[in-house]
């Protein structure tokens, strides 16, 4: 098993290792004296992997209350949420209790949002079921929902009491949620990994069922350290924290502009190719950077282009959260494993995506 310890305004461990889930109520067991456990996860989720949890739990003495609700992003909504909060309520969960998020990052956030909010604070662990979840939203305690205006819009800092990652789960995953993740994986390699995302690159880990699980396996250790180290320094995110958002500004605009037909990890590939892109014509970024990452991305079944407008994308992204003023603050790769933030005003970000979109010479 590895372990890797967050510290941030509270200080858990992210464990991984194959076989984990099994073990849960034993490895909750070191967190609290049996409790109730409310575990919350979507109904796929729920049906895969519901009852072993349950049953671990049990085992040990925790006494188990089971909330599902539909799978897929139009869940993360305030109506879910109220059920979630209406759940506890009256199943009289207290403070000594816990809440278990089970599945990937929509219950994540979910849940987490619900322990956040429920009696002003709740413990809660996480055990991601995509690769996504595992190498992101599961670690550094940012949880919420998303509301009509905007994804995302509303949530709150609420770090896990503990992270329990079994890569086994990754296994009942189709190739396309599996490689939404490889793209969060593509992205800590070109934040600050050239060895990772060389792993990666030649798109030998981009199906769960055929992958060397043990070399995954430290990969995810490598990004989720990663991760930890970046929360460590900016819990709240604002100062570095923003490195994490690499392709994530134009790829959230690519998700809005699609209203959500293509995955959080879909979008995200195609922005990181895109800034790529925009860094090399601004002379930001070495020659050939782009290309580099579109084969890492086709290698791995990733796009790297979509059939929006520069000008449908740009004013999608304008309104991402990270903007400040008239300017957004972009991060702009220079290199494999080295980026940096550039600010740049709203007016010249529909030009920067036409750049950015325009032929590979
Ligand atoms: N909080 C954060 O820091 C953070 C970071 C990144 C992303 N996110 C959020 O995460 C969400 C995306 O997460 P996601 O891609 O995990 O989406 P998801 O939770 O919707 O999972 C994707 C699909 O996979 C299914 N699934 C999950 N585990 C499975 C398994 N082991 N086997 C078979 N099917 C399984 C789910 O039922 C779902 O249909 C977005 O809402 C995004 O905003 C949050
Ligand atoms: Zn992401």
């Amino acid at each position: 098993m590895r372990t890797v310890t967050v510290t941030a305004s509270s200080q858990y461990q992210v464990l991984i290792g194959k076989g984990l889930i099994r073990q849960c109520g034993r490895l909750l067991e070191e967190l609290a004296d049996p409790c109730r456990v409310a575990i919350i996860a979507d109904d796929r989720v729920d049906s895969l992997y519901g009852n072993i949890v349950h049953a671990s739990l049990m085992y040990e003495g925790f006494s188990v209350a089971r909330f599902t609700f539909p799978h897929g992003e139009a869940s993360k909504n305030l109506t879910i949420l109220g059920e979630i909060l209406e759940f506890l309520a009256e199943q009289q969960f207290s403070r000594s209790d816990m809440i278990l998020a089970l599945g990937g990052g929509v219950t994540g956030d979910l849940a987490g949002f619900a322990a956040a909010v429920y009696l002003r604070g709740v413990p809660f662990v996480q055990i991601p079921t995509t690769l996504l979840a595992a190498v992101d939203s599961s670690v550094g305690g940012k949880t919420g929902i998303d509301l009509k205006g905007g994804k995302n819009l509303a949530g709150a800092f609420h770090q896990p009491a503990m992270v329990i990652c079994d890569p086994d789960v990754f296994q009942s995953l189709s190739e396309e949620e599996f490689q939404n993740g490889i793209s969060e994986m593509l992205k800590y390699g070109v934040l600050g990994d050239p060895e990772l995302f060389d792993k990666l690159a030649g798109g030998d880990f981009r199906d769960p069922k055929t992958c060397d699980m043990q070399a995954l396996e430290e990969m995810i250790e490598t990004c989720i350290a990663m991760k930890r180290d970046i929360v460590a320094k900016d819990e709240f995110d604002t100062g570095i924290r923003q490195f994490l958002n690499l392709g994530h500004t134009l790829g959230h605009g690519i998700e809005k502009e699609s209203r959500y037909q293509i995955s959080h990890g879909r979008a995200v590939a195609i922005g990181l190719y895109l800034i790529a892109r925009a860094a090399e014509r601004a002379e930001i970024a070495e020659k050939g950077i782009a290309r580099q990452i579109r084969r890492a991305l086709e290698n791995n079944g990733l796009p790297w282009e979509c059939a929006f407008t520069p000008s449908a994308v740009a004013k999608a992204a304008m309104n991402d959260k990270k903007r400040r003023g008239g300017k957004i603050h972009f991060v702009f790769p220079q290199k494999i494993g080295s980026c940096r933030i550039i600010p740049i005003p709203v007016d010249a970000m529909e030009e920067m995506v036409e750049d950015a979109m325009s032929r590979e010479e």
